[in-house]
C-alpha cells in the first residue's frame, strides 16, 4: 500500500470502502465477478486503505469475486464480511485468505430490537456469539473487524460490553454501525466520546464508524465521529448503498481535505483519481450521479452566468473551495473532438481523462467514435464517457439486434418490427405494436427471445445538450429473483431502449446453462 508515512496514525483517518458489500446491496444493483475486479483496481489506485470486496457466504458467486480481487488486488488490504456463525467466518476466511492483507469483518446486531426480533435470542446468547465468533476468525487472520448492528439504537452500556469482549477476543477495529441512519451529529459524536471513556481495552482497536444516509445525515455524522476520535470510516463510491445509502466516499474525504484546519487528520485517498471512480461506478452499476451531488455531480463546478462567472474569472476561490483538478477533473474547459479527430487525437483525450485503453479496445472505440462523429459532429468528454461504458459494459452477445424499424404518430399504432440474429447465425424477425415505439419494441425482442424477465426500470438520459445529443438508456429487468442491468447510448433514443434492453437480456441469458436460452420462435 503506499502510504503517506509524514503524518502519524493517529493524525490519519483510514477509508474502507465498502461500494462492492453494501453499495453491491443497494437495489438494482447488480455486478459481475469482471465489473467487481474493475471496480476494485480503480479503489487501489484511488488508495483507499481497505476494499470491503463483498460477502462470501452471500453466494458461491460473491464468495469467487472477493476471492479473484484478494489474489489479483495486492496494494490495498481487503475485507470480507461474515455473520457471527462458523459458516460465514470460514467462508469468509477462505475468499480473503491470499490477499496481501486479509481482514475478516463480523457484524452482529446488539439492538434489542434486533435481537429479540430478528435473531430470536437472548442478550448474553448474542455476547456469546459475537465474541466466539471474533475468537475463531482470530484464529485464521491477525486483522479482525467487529460491528455491533445497530449500534445506535441499542443500550449504551451492552454495546460497551460487547465491544470490550470482542477487542478481548481479538478485533482490532470495532466499528459503530449506525446501520438505519438514525443517528443525528452531535449525538453520535458523543457515542464515539463514550465508546473511549466506558470501553476499558478501547486502546486496543481503532474505531471505526459505518454510517447511512436514511435521515440525509451520514456524511455529517462520519465527520462528527471523526471529530471525537474515530480514526475509520467507512463509505461508499457516489454514496451507494442499502436504502438510500451510505456516506458518499468523495464527500467524506474532500470534507477532510478542504478543512484540514478543522479536523487536523488526513486520508491517504488521492484525490485526483476520484472523478474517474465516480464515473466508472456509476457506468457498472448503472447507477447516475445527480446533476446536484457534491463533489462528483455534473454541476459541482459549474456557474449561471452572471456574477460567480466574474468573481470566478479572477480569482477560483470566490465561489468555489475545491480546485476541481484536486479530484481530476480536467480544468480549461471539455475538448471538443470531431470526425477528423485521429486515433492517436482520440487516444490522447482519453488518457486525460484517465482511461486506460490500448489494443482492440481503443480499436473498437475508435470506430464507435468514428460512427458516432458522423452522426453528430462534435464529440465531447461525456461522449467518450458514454461510448467507454458501452464498451465495457459488452458482453457476449446470445443474440444481436441486427435490424430495429418503427413507425409511430398521433395517427398511428406505434409499430417494431425487429430481426435479431442468435445462436449460430439464426435470424429471427417480428413485429409488435405498443403503447409506444419503445414499448413496440420491447414487445418485439421479449416475443422473439421468449425468456420470462420484467422490466422493473427504464431511464433514459441526455448524455450532452443539443438536439443532437446521445440518449442514454438504463433498464433493469428481473427473472427469478435477480436482476440485470442493461445501458445503450446512441443518438435515437429508440435504438439506445432496444439496445439497451438486449444488453440486459444478454447478461441474463449468459447466466443460464445453454440448453435453456430458450428460442421462443425458431
Ligand atoms: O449497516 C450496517 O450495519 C452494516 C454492517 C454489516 C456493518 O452494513
Ligand atoms: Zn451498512
Amino acid at each position: 500500500m503506499t502510504e503517506d508515512k509524514s503524518l502519524p496514525a493517529s493524525e490519519r483517518v483510514l477509508i474502507f470502502d465498502t461500494t462492492l458489500r453494501d453499495g453491491e446491496q443497494s437495489p438494482g444493483v447488480a455486478l459481475n465477478a469482471e465489473e467487481k475486479l474493475e471496480i476494485a483496481r480503480a479503489l487501489e489506485k484511488l488508495r483507499v486503505d481497505f476494499i470491503e470486496a463483498g460477502f462470501p457466504a452471500s453466494s458461491p458467486g460473491d464468495l469467487d469475486a472477493v476471492s479473484v480481487i484478494a489474489r489479483e488486488v495486492r496494494g490495498t488490504a481487503i475485507a470480507g464480511l461474515a455473520r457471527a456463525v462458523p459458516g460465514d467466518v470460514d467462508a469468509c476466511w477462505e475468499a480473503v485468505r491470499h490477499a496481501a492483507q486479509p481482514r475478516i469483518h463480523v457484524f452482529l446486531s446488539s439492538s434489542d430490537i434486533h435481537i429479540l426480533h430478528q435473531l430470536e435470542k437472548d442478550r448474553e446468547q448474542v455476547l456469546e456469539m459475537a465474541s466466539s465468533m471474533v475468537a475463531r476468525a482470530k484464529k485464521y487472520c491477525p486483522d479482525v473487524e467487529f460491528s455491533p448492528m445497530d449500534a445506535t439504537r441499542s443500550e449504551p452500556e451492552y454495546v460497551y460490553r460487547m465491544l470490550t469482549e470482542c477487542i478481548e477476543a481479538g478485533a482490532t477495529t470495532v466499528n459503530i454501525p449506525d446501520t438505519v441512519g438514525y443517528a443525528i451529529p452531535e449525538e453520535f459524536g458523543d457515542f464515539i466520546r463514550q465508546i473511549q471513556e466506558n470501553v476499558p481495552n478501547i486502546d486496543k482497536a481503532v474505531i471505526s464508524v459505518h454510517c447511512h444516509t436514511d435521515l440525509g445525515l451520514s456524511v455529517a455524522n462520519s465527520l462528527a465521529a471523526v471529530r471525537a476520535g474515530a480514526r475509520q470510516v467507512e463509505v461508499c463510491v457516489n454514496g451507494l448503498g442499502e436504502r438510500a445509502g451510505n456516506a458518499a466516499l468523495e464527500e467524506v474525504v474532500m470534507a477532510i481535505r478542504t478543512r484540514e484546519d478543522f479536523f487536523g487528520v488526513t486520508t491517504n485517498v488521492d484525490t485526483t483519481q476520484i472523478y474517474r471512480v465516480s464515473r466508472l461506478v456509476s457506468q457498472l452499476t448503472g447507477m447516475p450521479v445527480q446533476p446536484n451531488k457534491a463533489i462528483v455531480g455534473a454541476n459541482a463546478f459549474r456557474h449561471q452566468p452572471g456574477v460567480p462567472q466574474q468573481g470566478i474569472v479572477k480569482l477560483r476561490e470566490t465561489y468555489e473551495i475545491i480546485d476541481a483538478r484536486d479530484i481530476g477533473l480536467p480544468r480549461g474547459g471539455v475538448l471538443v473532438l470531431n470526425k477528423n479527430s485521429g486515433r492517436h487525437g482520440l487516444k490522447a483525450r482519453l488518457d486525460e481523462l484517465g482511461y486506460e485503453i490500448t489494443g482492440e479496445e481503443l480499436d473498437r472505440i475508435f470506430v464507435a467514435f468514428k460512427d458516432l462523429a458522423d452522426k453528430k459532429g462534435e464529440i465531447d468528454d461525456r461522449d467518450l464517457d458514454a461510448l467507454i461504458s458501452e464498451e465495457r459494459r459488452a458482453i457476449e452477445e446470445v443474440y444481436s439486434l441486427d435490424l430495429l424499424q418503427v413507425s409511430c404518430g398521433n395517427q398511428l399504432v406505434p409499430t417494431a418490427t425487429v430481426r435479431l440474429v442468435g445462436p449460430e447465425g439464426k435470424t429471427l424477425e417480428t413485429t409488435a405494436t405498443g403503447t409506444g415505439p419503445v414499448d413496440a419494441s420491447y414487445k418485439a425482442i421479449n416475443a422473439l427471445i421468449g425468456v420470462p424477465n420484467q422490466l422493473v426500470e427504464y431511464a433514459v438520459n441526455s448524455v450532452t445538450e443539443g438536439i443532437d445529443a446521445q440518449g442514454e438508456v438504463t433498464v433493469r429487468i428481473e427473472a427469478d429473483g435477480r436482476t440485470f442491468v442493461g445501458r445503450a447510448a446512441d443518438t435515437d433514443i429508440v435504438v439506445a431502449s432496444a439496445k439497451a434492453l438486449m444488453n440486459a437480456l444478454n447478461r441474463l441469458l449468459t447466466q443460464m446453462p445453454r440448453e435453456e436460452r430458450v428460442w421462443a420462435n425458431p
